[in-house]
């Protein structure tokens, strides 16, 4: 594969946001947008990727992170000025720039790599991908001559009511040799509706000098629409979410209501697994083969391994091995490892434990920094009482342990193996193996209460 490098766009305000965040974090399908066209730009072939940022740099190097270089542009003078940044940082390439847009988070890695296929084996120093857009307000147009070849760009303020009655737009992708962009560059003027510097206007420079120029057109719109509005990205995500969810389907997973179910870009389900509606499924979540999930299942960045079965859940940063069976109204916090064969059962919250092998807590109870052996029995209501309004400490529950109903055990505190503490206990110091820990009042019966009473 022949590789390029990428200068991608994400100066902008995104004012139609009207957002304090920059519009290319804005996430779709769990990702922000600049993430997608990053993601999209290094599957297709991009050796190194350039981000020019202006509003919000900060905030964009921080949550972008060191997988790409930044160039910053000062002032927002346009898309051709915003290029021209990357100048210094590029004078050692003479292979493609390919240019793209931060805000253009349905691009594809298989359009991008043809895209630059094309631009290579048509030896054109400028190419421009295009779009036939059914509503092609804003965009720039694509006036060709009768022979088809691709005139100029005309910006939809700049452009005559004929002119805007063409369907054909700049998708603000273009591919470029790269003396020939920062050449043509420096001639850009900014005399346009708008004053501001179009790296459009690079390819009639380049044209009017005798150069070849080019234009692809994709093969469908969708992939190339720019989001410059909340409800621009609202469609976005609804395109993303569906596309994931018929991959997941065509690699084996059964979804039962597409329409109900969201599952973010990242996350990887196995073969045979079940989804049913109103499952949301969230960023770096890996689920198993064989599962059951859903009805109402949260998971965010959730391991799970196969034959898991979960309804109404509710689930963060944590792991769930093989074949456990959570539900219902469960919370499951960070941090909390559950071994294989567990059952967490109504109304119950763990967080910040470990939960051997087949152990059960069927009903009721709050879990909270305990590590428990594997065959532990929790009766329903028992409590891990972890804080003491200043510090949280550690229970310790061994092997083949038996916890009876409604006990509290007081951290920080062990509960041997095979040990038994009654039902009812307030367990404050720790109880040894193999023995039984009895820890309440003892009952008493007062005869002829009824008739004293009287
Ligand atoms: C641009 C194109 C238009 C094309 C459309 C496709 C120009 C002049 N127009 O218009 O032909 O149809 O994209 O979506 O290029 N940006 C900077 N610095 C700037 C200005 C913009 O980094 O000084 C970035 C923005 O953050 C954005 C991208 O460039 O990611 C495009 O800018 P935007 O204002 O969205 O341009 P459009 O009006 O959509
Ligand atoms: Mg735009």
């Amino acid at each position: 594969m022949l590789d390029f490098v990428t200068v991608i766009l994400a100066a902008g305000k995104g004012t139609r946001m009207k957002s304090k965040l920059p519009k290319v974090l804005h996430r779709a399908a769990g990702k922000s947008m600049l993430q997608h066209v990053i993601d999209a730009a290094y599957a297709a072939g991009a050796r190194r990727n350039i981000v020019v940022t202006g509003f919000g740099g900060d905030v964009v190097r921080t949550a972008i992170g060191d997988s790409v270089e930044y160039v910053e542009q000062c002032e927002q003078l346009g898309t051709g000025h915003a290029v021209l940044q990357a100048k210094d940082l590029l004078s050692g390439e003479h292979g493609t720039i390919m240019v793209l847009c931060g805000d253009t988070p349905l691009l594809t890695a298989e359009l991008l790599a043809r895209f630059h296929e094309e631009h290579v084996n048509a030896g054109a120093k400028a190419t421009v991908l295009t779009a036939i857009m059914p509503n092609a307000k804003g965009y720039g147009r694509i006036i060709r001559r009768e022979n088809g070849e691709v005139l100029k760009i005309v910006e939809h303020k700049d452009a005559t009511p004929e002119e805007r009655e063409i369907h054909e737009v700049n998708a603000g992708i273009y591919c470029f040799d790269a003396e020939a962009l920062f050449s043509a560059l420096t001639k850009v003027t900014n005399d346009n509706a708008q004053g501001e510097y179009y790296l459009p206007d690079v390819l009639s420079i380049l044209r009017d000098a005798g150069e070849k120029i080019w234009a692809v057109v994709a093969d469908n719109y969708e992939s190339t629409l720019g989001i410059n509005s909340r409800s621009q990205l609202a469609v976005a995500e609804r395109i993303l979410r569906k596309r994931k969810v018929e991959e997941l389907m065509a690699d084996g997973v059964t979804i039962m209501d597409p329409n109900t179910t969201f599952i973010d870009a990242e996350v990887r389900v196995g073969m045979d697994t079940i989804i049913y509606p109103f499952t949301i499924l969230e960023g770096v979540t890996v689920i198993g083969e064989d599962c059951i999930i859903g009805p109402h299942v949260r998971f965010q960045d959730m391991v799970i391994g196969d034959g898991v079965k979960a309804h109404y859940v509710y689930a963060h940063d944590a792991e769930v091995e093989s074949g456990s069976d959570l539900g219902q109204f469960n919370h499951i916090r960070p941090d909390s490892h559950i071994g294989t064969g567990v059952k967490i059962g109504n109304f119950v919250e763990i967080k910040n434990s470990n939960i051997g092998e087949c152990s059960k807590v069927p009903h009721l109870s709050y879990i909270g920094d305990c590590d428990m052996g594997a065959h532990v029995n929790m009766g329903c209501g028992t409590i891990t009482v972890n804080y003491d309004g200043k510090n949280k400490y550690r229970t310790s529950i061994g092997n083949d342990a038996f916890v009876g109903c409604n006990s509290n055990l007081v951290a920080p505190v062990v509960v041997g193996e095979n040990a038994y503490v009654a039902a009812g206990s307030t367990i404050t110091r720790d109880v040894p193996s193999g023995t039984l820990a009895v820890a309440r009042a003892r009952q008493k019966e007062i005869e002829g209460w009824h008739d004293k009473r009287k």
